[in-house]
Formats: structure tokens, sequence, C-alpha cells
């Protein structure tokens, strides 16, 4: 693996989630993969789980990591090709990203959308220049419109729920995608990121659910099933992903906040018995009830607590290819 941007830098998912559960299995397998190896974790936005298990999953493989707050801490960096720059950025890509190229083995980097302009956002402007002028292999700790160590994630965490759960191991499991409400516009990463995954892995019958207007870019959820009725999308649903998203054709707004989206017990009921998944950070009572997040079917931490196993197996992959 020579980058990690989007799915479409995987060969095989399943060989990639076979990889990541070894690992947790046996966190220290590989654990001098990366010695004499650094990673640099850079972050132009807040984090909590993608930066805590990148950097986990790389000293499990031996590495050194360097983790960097651009936003608090760096320049103001420059992405428009030909600047002037007296304005408030202070460093371009061009001149910064070629020193990172040199100071570390792999780049990890996050970004978001500014959800202003679509053009730009999904042109990937800024991970794009990172890799292009770092010269080293890039890793998305998610960017303006896709998460995929998040949806990596994610596929596990399903399949290793299936191969718990006998009911499950013999069918085509049912997920979901709900739209939940939010108080401010959020990027469409997740939402994207998991469709375009849940899709390439092609092994469920996959439903996205949201009101109308909230609509996500057609690259990603080609494939999947899209109903404005949540209570019919749910029907015997074996997973149910929540996540709230600004408008895609409306870019960047907030169309409705409905509450009756929430996620409840009731709505709950029209399933079966599904398993329930949100990335986190969770504004609670607002896009998943307590009663949901503190109950039975909730399996967001061991979500979260995943991130660590994808990481290692995309790490371990890119390691691999270091001359
Ligand atoms: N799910 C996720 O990416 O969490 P953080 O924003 O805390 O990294």
């Amino acid at each position: 693996m020579k980058q990690f941007i989007s799915v479409k830098d995987v060969t095989d998912i399943n060989a990639l989630v076979k990889q990541a559960l070894a690992y947790k299995s046996n966190p220290l397998l590989d654990k001098t993969l990366g010695v004499n190896k650094r990673i640099g974790l850079l972050f132009l936005n807040p984090s909590l789980r993608t930066r805590l298990s990148t950097q986990v999953a790389a000293q499990n493989l031996g590495m050194e990591p360097i983790v960097f707050n651009v936003d608090k801490e760096g320049w103001a960096l420059e992405f428009s090709e030909g600047a002037v720059m007296n304005g408030i950025t202070v460093e371009h890509i061009k001149d910064a990203a070629p020193i990172l190229g040199n100071y570390f083995d792999i780049l990890c980097i996050r970004t978001f959308p500014s959800l202003q302009n679509r053009t730009d956002d999904y042109s990937e402007k800024i991970i794009n220049q990172f890799i292009k002028y770092a010269g080293i292999p890039v890793v998305s700790l998610e960017s303006a419109t896709l998460h995929p160590l998040q949806s990596l994630t994610d596929i596990i965490t399903i399949q290793e729920s299936i191969a718990l759960n006998k009911n499950l191991t013999n069918k085509k499991p049912k997920i979901v995608l709900s739209w939940a409400p939010h108080i401010k516009p959020i990027p469409q990463c997740v939402a994207n990121s998991f469709s375009e995954w849940v899709n390439a892995w092609g092994e469920a019958d996959f439903v996205i659910t949201h009101p109308e207007g909230y609509e996500l870019d057609t690259k990603y959820t080609h494939g999947a099933n899209i109903s404005y009725d949540q209570s019919a999308a749910l029907q015997d649903a074996d997973f149910v992903y929540i996540k709230n998203w600004s408008s895609y054709n409306d870019y960047g707004k907030v169309l409705s906040a409905d509450a009756s989206w929430m996620l409840t017990n009731t709505k709950l009921a029209l399933t079966n018995n599904a398993k329930v998944m949100h990335c986190l950070p969770v504004r609670r009572n607002v896009e998943l009830s307590d009663e949901i997040l503190d109950g039975p079917n909730s399996i967001v931490t061991q979500e979260a607590s995943n991130r660590v196993w994808a990481a290692q197996a995309v790490l371990a992959n890119i390691l691999g290819s270091l001359s």
C-alpha cells in the first residue's frame, strides 16, 4: 500500500480486516516492523480517537510518532497556487510539505472541509497538496470528503459482531446509515466514506435514510437504497449507523434539525435487535438518545477501540511498501 486516502487504496478489504483482527488478538505481533521509522501526525482540526489510536498503532509497530497540532502551534499555511501572501497565511504548502517529507517516513494528516466551497472541498485541495509536495506515503486521518480509517474500523466492527452472533453468520446483514439531527453544519466525510466502504465491501444489504435535501454525492452512495422514510428503512436492520451531515446539494447548510430523526428504543424495536454504531464524538440527546448510547445495543465503545487495529493494519501495509 503506497498511501491510504480512500477505499481505492485497498486491494482486499477482507484481508485488511483479518490483519486488523490479528493485531487485536496480538497487538505486538509486528513490534519491530517500524523500528527506526518515524511517523508524523499533523492535525489541522481537533481529534481524540484518531490522534491517540494512530499513535498507539504506530508504537505497537515499533515506530516513533510525532504529533503536530498545525492549527494551534504551526504557521498558518497557504494552499493557493500563485497566492500573494500579504494576508494571514505565513508559509506555503509547497515550502512546508517537502520538509515534512524529509523529517518523516510516513505523513498522516487530518484536514476538514470549509463547508463553504464545494468545488475546493470535493477536489481535496488540501490533502492532495500534502501528497504532491511531501514525497512520502500519506495517510488520511480524515480529509475534506472522506474518513477512511473510521470506515475500515466500521467494517472491522461489523464483521467482528457478525462472527459473534449466530443469527447473522448465515445471512447478508442489513446495514442502515441514518441521518440524525445536529445543531451545526457537520461534514459529509463519515457518511460518504462509510457508504463508499460498505458498497466496495459488497457483502451487505445497504440502505441510507435521511430527510429530503440531505442526499449525499452519488459517487459514494451508488449501490445503496435511499429512503426518506426512516421507520421503513429501519425494518429488520442488523446494524444502524447514526451520523449527522450537512447538505451536499445546498452545500454545507443545515436544512432541518428535526428531532424526530433521533434514534430511540421505540425505533430500535423496528430492527432485528440491531447493533447501533456512531463514529463519536456524539451529542447526547441531540444525535443519539441516552437510552440508546447507554443501552445493550450500542457498540460505539467497541467501535472506537477498534480504531487502533485499523490504523495498525494500514501502517503495517505502508511500512511493507517502503524501500
Ligand atoms: N471518530 C473520530 O474520528 O474521532 P476524533 O475526531 O476524536 O478523532
